[in-house]
């Protein structure tokens, strides 16, 4: 039937042709001059002629036909093959039902007679393969067992259970007092002179810069007084190669540069009042304290404060790594660059972005109820809470206001138990440390922050993708795949790069409960180049990427847990609530990480499902702005009048100290007299030589 229509006769080998001899096909021309040849001598048409191109184009077609189709078949070859190979290795069950309908080419029906080869008749020569596949999928073994045995392998490793959850509790508060006692401990407990928190009727306008890992912001803030305020802000991402460079002013210069761009677009008028002011020379007639901004600097990495606005810094964290930083005042460093710039901006503050959320939190809670702790879940993770004075035994250098007898600690809790009495490492925990910028450091981090889950999950799934047990993304499902849909992971795959998943899809793959996995599989495809994952492999990959979750969520609820406990506040009947500010991508996008935390703080013995009901964790946005303004506030309302002008014309009598002395204009320079006599001189031999 097919053999008597034209499309039949078009794909038909040269050799089978039943055209006539003279119909054989011109070779082509490819360049112009001899396209206009061929024109010329076909220019006047007669029956024969127009007979033999009408074969011609025929012919030219059915090449065309035959490459094509020749190269299909290479491809149904190659899936051939494969197919071959993967229903000998072991098998349960076909996956085709699992199928949803990504494959329009397969509708449901009785089989069709087909002329197509079938794949088990290896001397089948497929010539005239239908343009679509026209038999039902069948059911070949496939593995998906194994699949399932090799995800609970690897999910198995990510369990952490109550009785892990209280064992590390206990740890916590065991390296926590460590930490108040000496300096040098895992759990750092850093004094940040931080006494008392607001109360929400802190009014003014403030700048500040928060320096946090992924990016770095710039914001004005206009707090109201009734708990309220007005944000303004530029978010700009830091460049990686600044993350690593080569001196601290590479990385405090840029930072200047982009406070200077916000106060152009933001507050142009003070920022041109001030620079006109500097042009005409005018700066100590108009120079006044109410121009200057104060900045509150967000610095969220380990730093030894040693004042309001003064603290070295011990070690980079998340990624960064400038050893020239290390033991530097961050607040000077960046001083410097904005003086450089000439900028009206003073460094009032400095801040961890746990203070900040903490100082957020109390501001915008209207309740009776004051925050006891921020805590930041996002790039890093860590913590800073409210502890009595008394409790600190480890010398608090400088001065400090001692009249609540509290101050706030920055735990940096992103180091508990680096030395390892506790908590236990997966295989790919190990690998991540080992290949991390700061192996054996933030232990704690490295499993429960936003910047590791994705490389942890990567990892998993790699050695799942690589383990000969495994079907993860291996496409022994294309039974039911024509060429065109078999799964495969690209070459440039996140998947084979270090930090190349992010763990954004953690949160697609905890959200997509469709029956079919649809937006998962969508995200795989489009972040992740694996292209038409099949079901099962989005569910091995979401079981896997659950138990990440999971156990992040777990650890978080350790750190919240002892410092509740640490608090006293649990057994304190008049403490019907006790608040917690957060803030970061896991608490905000991670679906249900917040109802994780709360079900494994009931599994606390000391909290237990009353305790966990009375801690209310609460979102605590753009705390770390809000929070450096309000500790830039306590700190200008902590000078005494002039303090500030004192203050600032001393920094610039040190950077005019600083500057080379330059010479008098007015006398030649020696150096450049010599110089001068030396050059005319060569000049001089030069053309005698020539002359000669
Ligand atoms: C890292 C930093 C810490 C910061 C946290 C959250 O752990 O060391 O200072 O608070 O990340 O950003």
């Amino acid at each position: 039937m097919l053999e008597e229509s034209g499309i039949a006769a078009a794909v038909r080998l040269p050799g089978q042709t039943k055209s006539s001899p003279e119909a054989q096909p011109k070779p082509v021309a490819s360049s112009s001059t001899a396209f206009r040849t061929s024109r010329n001598r076909w220019s006047s048409p007669s029956p024969l002629r127009s007979f033999l191109s009408a074969a011609a184009l025929v012919l030219v077609v059915a090449l065309v036909q035959l490459i094509l189709h020749d190269a299909k078949l290479q491809r149904l070859q190659v899936l051939r093959s494969h197919l071959i190979h993967s229903s000998s290795s072991s098998s349960v069950s076909s996956r085709s039902s699992f199928f949803f309908p990504l494959h329009p080419h397969f509708p449901p029906g009785p089989p069709i007679a087909s002329p197509v080869a079938h794949f088990d008749d290896p001397d089948a020569v497929c010539l005239n393969p239908a343009s679509f596949p026209s038999t039902q999928p069948t059911s070949i073994p496939l593995t998906t067992m194994a699949l399932a045995d090799d995800t609970k392998r690897v999910v198995d490793q990510f369990e952490f259970t109550d009785a892990d959850v209280n064992a590390h509790v206990q740890e916590f508060l065991k390296q926590m007092n460590e930490g108040l006692a000496k300096d040098g401990t895992s759990l750092s407990q850093i004094p940040t002179y931080v006494t008392a928190v607001p109360n929400g009727t802190e009014k003014g306008l403030y700048l500040a810069v928060d320096l946090g890992g992924t990016n770095f912001r710039v914001c004005s803030i206009m707090l109201n007084g009734d708990h309220t305020f007005n944000l303004t802000y530029n978010k700009v991402a830091i460049p990686k190669e600044l993350m690593v460079a080569k001196t601290s002013e590479e990385l405090f210069a840029f930072l200047a540069k982009q406070i200077e761009l916000f106060l152009r677009e933001h507050h142009a008028d003070r920022f041109e009042s001030h620079v006109h002011r500097r042009h005409t020379g005018s700066d100590r007639r108009g120079y006044t304290e109410e121009q200057i901004f104060r900045l509150g600097f967000t610095f969220s990495f380990p730093v030894q404060q040693l004042g309001i606005n003064k603290g070295k810094l011990m070690r980079w964290t998340k990624g960064f790594d400038i050893p020239d930083t290390v033991g530097k005042d961050v607040c000077a460093l960046l001083q410097n660059e904005i003086d450089k710039l000439h900028l009206p901006v003073k460094v009032a503050a400095l801040v961890n972005d746990t203070v900040g959320t903490l100082m957020a939190r109390s501001y915008t809670s209207s309740g009776k109820h004051r925050s006891i702790l921020g805590a930041i879940f996002g790039t890093g993770t860590n913590g800073a809470y409210i502890e009595k004075v008394e409790n600190i035994k480890k010398k608090i250098e400088g001065e400090y206001d001692t009249s609540t007898g509290e101050m706030v600690i920055n735990t940096e809790w992103g180091s508990f138990d680096n030395q390892g009495n506790v908590l236990h490492s997966t295989p790919w925990d190990k690998q991540l440390d080992r290949e991390s910028v700061n192996p054996g450091f933030q232990m704690f981090e490295k499993c429960v922050s936003g910047m590791f889950l994705g490389e942890i999950l990567r990892l998993a799934t790699l050695d799942m993708m690589k383990s000969p047990e495994s079907t993860l993304f291996k496409d022994t499902n294309s039974s039911t795949n024509d060429w065109a849909t078999t799964t495969n992971v690209a070459a440039h795959s996140g998947l084979h790069r270090q930090w190349g998943l992010d763990s954004a899809i953690m949160s697609v793959a905890a959200a997509d409960n469709t029956p079919e996995l649809s937006t998962l599989r969508q995200e795989l495809e489009n972040t992740l180049h694996i292209y038409n994952p099949s079901l099962e492999d989005a569910q091995a990959f979401k079981s896997v990427a659950a138990a990440v979750g999971r156990r992040a969520a777990r650890l978080s609820a350790v750190a919240i847990g002892a410092i509740v406990i640490q608090s006293g506040k649990l057994n304190d009947p008049k403490e019907d609530i006790i608040d917690i500010g957060v803030d970061g991508s896991l608490v905000e996008h991670y679906p249900f990480f917040r109802d994780m935390i709360h079900e494994a703080l009931a599994a606390v013995t000391e909290i237990g499902t009353q305790g966990a009901d009375k801690i209310r964790i609460g979102v605590a946005k753009d705390g770390s702005g809000v929070g450096a303004a309000l500790i830039a506030l306590v700190a200008a309302k902590m000078e005494k009048p002039g303090d500030f002008m004192r203050e600032m014309r001393k920094d610039i009598k040190r950077q005019l100290d600083s500057l080379p002395a330059v010479a008098d204009d007015s006398r030649i320079n020696p150096a450049v007299a010599i110089g001068g006599v030396i050059g005319l001189a060569a000049i001089a031999a030069l053309w005698w030589n020539k002359k000669r």
